[in-house]
């Protein structure tokens, strides 16, 4: 199978977390395109989405999905997303399409991450992906040299503006072997507004793509 096989493959078995659930949150990525295709089925089954990024966005009004704010909706049931690196310890980076900070908030705001990945994501040890970190545009500099200072080669992804209207700086060459305390140690950097470690809250269920099955873990 094809990476992108791959993909559509575990988009497809998402569907079984979202039996019996009226409203869910969707993520952003070649992966979720897959699996928000899929939920053109279920219209009229399901109450709605809470989208990631505004491309999420654009593709579920498409196949007819109505968007819901999360203000109006509370806690949800489940949240479907794809990853740029995911370890045995669910502990992902994501990030790679720009849309980490609704994610993020997504992912908290939701009982149940569900990460749909090909096999290529899976690591033992995040950081090979470089590591992305929204930031307040003015704060650019300061940011990249503190993250200089943790060791890392940040590189300002060049005209890209964020949904949420910010920069995002993409960092090279760090090792990432205590996912938890550098994402709080970065989340801390005065004009960060979201950092791609996603550990603190990381996924409950992780299905990987892998040759012509799909694994749960
Ligand atoms: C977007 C993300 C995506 O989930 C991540 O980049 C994976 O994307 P894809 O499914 O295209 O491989 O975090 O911000």
């Amino acid at each position: 199978m094809t990476q992108d096989e791959l993909k559509q493959k575990v988009a497809q078995a998402a569907l079984h977390y979202i039996k019996d659930v009226s409203i869910i949150g969707v993520g952003t990525g070649s992966t979720v395109k897959h699996f928000i295709d899929y939920l053109a089925d279920f219209k009229g089954q399901i109450e709605g989405a809470v989208s990631s990024s505004e491309m999420s966005t654009a593709h579920l009004k498409k196949v007819g999905i109505p968007v819901l704010d999360l203000n109006s909706v509370g806690t949800l049931d489940v949240y479907v997303d794809g990853a740029d690196e995911v370890t045995p310890h669910k502990h992902m980076i994501k990030g790679g399409g720009g849309a980490l900070t609704r994610e993020k908030i997504i992912g908290a705001a939701s009982k149940q991450f569900v990460c749909i990945v090909d096999e290529t994501k899976c690591v033992d040890v995040l950081g090979k992906f470089p590591l992305p970190v929204e930031v307040i545009p003015m704060a650019r500099s300061y940011v990249a040299r503190e993250l200089v200072k943790l060791g890392g080669q940040p590189v300002w992804r060049e005209n890209v503006i964020t949904d949420n209207h910010n920069v995002i700086l993409d960092v090279h060459n760090l090792d990432i072997i205590d996912p938890i305390k550098l994402e709080q140690i970065i989340n801390n950097i005065t004009g960060v507004v979201t950092v791609g470690i996603f550990a603190m809250r990381p996924a409950d269920v992780v299905l990987v793509g892998k040759g012509d099955e799909v694994i749960t873990r």
